[in-house]
């Protein structure tokens, strides 16, 4: 089975959207694949409810209770690994994972950014597409790779930035679009990837 573990850290709606792909593609007949779990770094992420009631076991590996950086991504690889991931897929996951961790997922992992990469890596995506004057913005599914935010690009989508927006009403269109291409991108994977 291709097991996927998707990584999350508070609404859960590119979780979600992954969670509603492989049950209405019926992911499971066609590549042997499923979401075999959902991890939060946050207790308090709305996402672990959706799961939970999705009928997909949940982990909580809470930041703040490890001691260490390193502490914490040794805790998460270990509650990783105990799916036997294909694919471990960050959605609106929030902390920097360091670069062992990386390594020991290579290949194996993607992410999804609410930008153009390599346009904007980093936080506040939106509003620092607007200030930019930007007319169009968009969202990115990438390989993860050491360096944060810029991996292969497996799929983008481009949506227009209007006079009125605000970052809010940015990010509601680009996620929106992040719906429909991470879904997609993972079927791709699926597809072609043994
Ligand atoms: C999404 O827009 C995702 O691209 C972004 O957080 C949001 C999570 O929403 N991720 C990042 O900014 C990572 N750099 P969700 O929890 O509803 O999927």
């Amino acid at each position: 089975m291709k097991n996927i573990v998707i990584l999350i850290s508070g609404g859960g709606s590119n979780m979600a959207a992954i969670v509603r792909a492989a049950r209405d593609g019926r992911w499971r007949e066609r590549y042997g694949a499923q979401v075999a779990a959902v991890i939060s770094n946050r207790p308090d992420a709305a996402g672990l409810a959706l799961a939970r009631a999705e009928g997909i076991p949940t982990v909580v590996v809470d930041h703040r209770e490890q001691p260490s950086r390193e502490a914490f991504d040794a805790r998460l690889a270990q509650e990783i690994e105990r799916h036997q991931p294909w694919l471990v897929a960050m959605a609106g996951f929030m902390r920097i994972l360091g670069d062992g961790f990386v390594a020991r997922f290579a290949g194996r992992m993607v992410n999804v950014h609410p930008s153009l990469l390599p346009a904007f890596p980093g936080l506040d995506t939106h509003r620092r597409a607007i200030e930019a004057g930007c007319r169009f913005a968009g969202a990115t599914v990438h390989r993860v790779t050491a360096d944060l935010d810029h991996g292969p690009i497996l799929a983008q989508a481009v949506v227009p930035i209007l006079p009125a927006d605000t970052p809010e009403t940015l990010a509601e269109r680009v996620l929106s679009q992040e719906h429909l291409i991470y879904p997609r991108a993972i079927a791709g994977l699926l597809a072609t990837e043994g």
